[in-house]
């Protein structure tokens, strides 16, 4: 038997399917559709536009381009809303809200009779989100990415979000800049629609969700106020409708080879850490398990090529104009797996084989001739982070790769916020800062927290950069040396509760090692509290099925294969 198509699929249950066709299409003729485009193939649209989200604020006319292509190839478009998780607007953190997304995404997509969806995203949770949902609903998806803001200026000076407010508000922290600066400042970092302007989480997972083959060919780096992101909306809507016709799902989509190409993605574009973590859980969903070995393997034979901020000086519009992902795959070639299918219908080598334009040089760097021989982004194992940890060598100052150092403990966020400042800190440039009970299972949701600054004191005698451990994540639009995802977490009573003031702490980037130098007899005379367990709701369940770091923090019972308690 046929599977019915259109509004007449997945019924709504009513014992009576001629009914309930008859009763729907009758709503629908409601709304002023005409029987004409009610037999047509339903393309849903996820329209992840809010009012606290800044970075989707042209969503309207993206999904009008969405619904030109839709139409003109034969199709109905329907939009239907998903949660929308604005970066900066959300408490504790995004990342509790990613799985929540997901969910709403997957169910939305199963529930409502829709042949293909476009999943219309952007800020740095969403993409992940909607690729989660779309794969566990397994029915034919192609992403569409709000494409990164333009940059602005501020005294002569080229600013983007969000590089750049890190970068002056240190500056306003070492009492460099004044308050109407820093003001004046905040007016011009982020102007235009789009998301973050470097290559930070969004601009990474737009990347990446490129090279898995989940958006159009060259779609990732076009701004978001360009003409061509419209063009490529339209083109995403037809694309919807060539995938109703070939049934091509994200299952076969996202496989372990097309996974391993968006790895090697993630360590050319020297993309951000987040990325690790959320391409684990879109790789668990098809039933792939991403472990750090694997990144380590990647990185070490992948070279950094394109000089982006946080690293180098350049901004997701000037990879634009250098030629995209498109021009960093064609020089990642030979590394790459060129049979993996994409949502265009064709592989990725058949794509790459139509000849390129001219690629800048001063963003996109050859494979021979690269920015960084290896990745920028290595997995650290060791007494302290048994089961992984996150580093970004490419943000890092390489003179604290090889070092030991004494730690100095906030046992919080809160207790951080409370002392960083404190004069009577007893801290040096060559001690670790180290936070605990800021990871997944923490009360804050494993919040962007892992920059910890500079001590105020240590800022103003200006000290830059200093080894930072904790169990948060970093924004990808931070430097420094940073040591995230430390895993297991505090919270869960991971090695990382236990440190304690003064403590000898060993990091080796070389040996890919992060060692806590206290013997195990002390250790476990040490006690740690578990953290309140929430009664109710959403942060209920977030706390009962959260993952650790090493996959995904998706929640156990999404995962294609779950874990169960004891293999968490
Ligand atoms: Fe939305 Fe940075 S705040 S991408």
């Amino acid at each position: 038997m046929t599977q019915p198509v259109g509004l007449a699929r997945g019924l709504t249950n009513y014992g009576d399917p001629d009914f309930a066709l008859y009763l729907r299409r009758s709503f629908a003729r409601s709304m002023g559709y005409s029987s004409e485009l009610l037999a047509r193939p339903v393309v849903g649209i996820a329209d992840s536009s809010s009012g606290f989200n800044n970075c989707h604020r042209h969503f309207p006319e993206l999904i009008e381009a969405v619904k030109r292509g839709v139409l003109a190839t034969g199709g109905f478009p329907l939009t239907f809303p998903t949660i929308s998780l604005g970066e900066v607007f959300l408490n504790p953190t995004s990342l509790m809200f990613r799985n929540l997304m997901a969910m709403d995404t997957e169910e939305m997509i199963r529930a409502q009779p829709m042949d293909a969806v476009v999943l219309v995203g952007g800020c740095d949770k969403t993409v992940p989100a909607q690729l989660m949902g779309a794969i566990s609903a397994n029915r034919p998806a192609i992403g569409l990415v709000a494409g990164p803001m333009m940059t602005s200026r501020w005294h002569g000076e080229r600013l983007g979000a969000c590089t750049d407010c890190r970068r002056f508000w240190a500056r306003y922290r070492a009492g460099e800049i004044a308050t109407e600066e820093i003001q004046e400042i905040e007016g011009n970092l982020a102007t235009t629609a789009g998301t973050c302007a470097v290559m930070g989480t969004a601009s990474t997972m737009a990347s990446i969700a490129e090279a898995l083959g989940m958006i159009l060919p060259g779609s990732a780096a076009i701004p978001a106020v360009h003409a061509d992101r419209l063009r490529a909306a339209e083109a995403t809507g037809r694309t919807a409708m060539h995938l109703v016709r070939s049934g091509l799902t994200p299952e076969r989509i996202v496989t372990p080879q097309s996974v391993e190409n968006a790895l090697r993605v993630l360590m050319a574009i020297g993309g951000s850490t987040n990325a690790v973590l959320h391409l684990t859980a879109i790789a668990g969903r098809a039933g792939i398990d991403l472990d750090l070995g694997q990144l380590n393997e990647i990185s070490d034979s992948t070279p950094v090529l394109v000089d982006l901020k946080p690293t180098g000086p350049h901004y997701m519009e000037d990879l634009f104009a250098a030629g995209g992902i498109g021009a960093v795959l064609r020089e990642l070639k030979p590394l790459l797996h060129l049979d993996c299918m994409t949502v265009a219908g064709e592989t990725l080598g058949q794509r790459l084989a139509v000849e390129a334009g001219p690629v800048d040089r001063s963003v996109v760097k050859p494979l021979a001739d690269p920015l960084q021989p290896k990745g920028g982004l290595v997995a650290l194992f060791g007494s302290l982070a048994p089961k992984g940890a996150i580093f970004k060598r490419s943000a890092a100052d390489p003179k604290l790769f090889e070092k030991e150092g004494r730690a100095v403990v906030f046992s919080s966020l809160e207790n951080l916020s409370a002392r960083i400042d404190d004069s009577d800190l007893a801290v040096t440039p060559d001690d670790f800062l180290v936070l605990q009970n800021a990871g997944p299972l923490s009360a804050s949701g494993m919040p962007e927290a892992g920059y910890l600054p500079i001590p105020g004191k240590l800022a103003r005698a200006g000290v830059k950069d200093m080894v930072r451990v904790s169990d948060a994540r970093m924004s990808g639009t931070a430097y420094g040396s940073i040591v995230l995802h430390v895993t297991p977490d505090a919270a869960s009573g991971g090695p990382l509760a236990k440190v304690r003031d003064g403590d000898h702490i060993r990091l080796s980037v070389a040996g890919r090692r992060l060692d806590l130098l206290v013997s195990p007899e002390e250790l476990a005379r040490r006690s740690v509290a578990p953290p309140p367990v929430p009664e109710r709701g959403y942060a209920w369940l977030y706390r009962h099925e959260i993952l650790q770091a090493d996959r995904g923090c998706d929640f156990d019972f999404l995962r294609k294969q779950p874990l169960g308690k004891v293999l968490r």
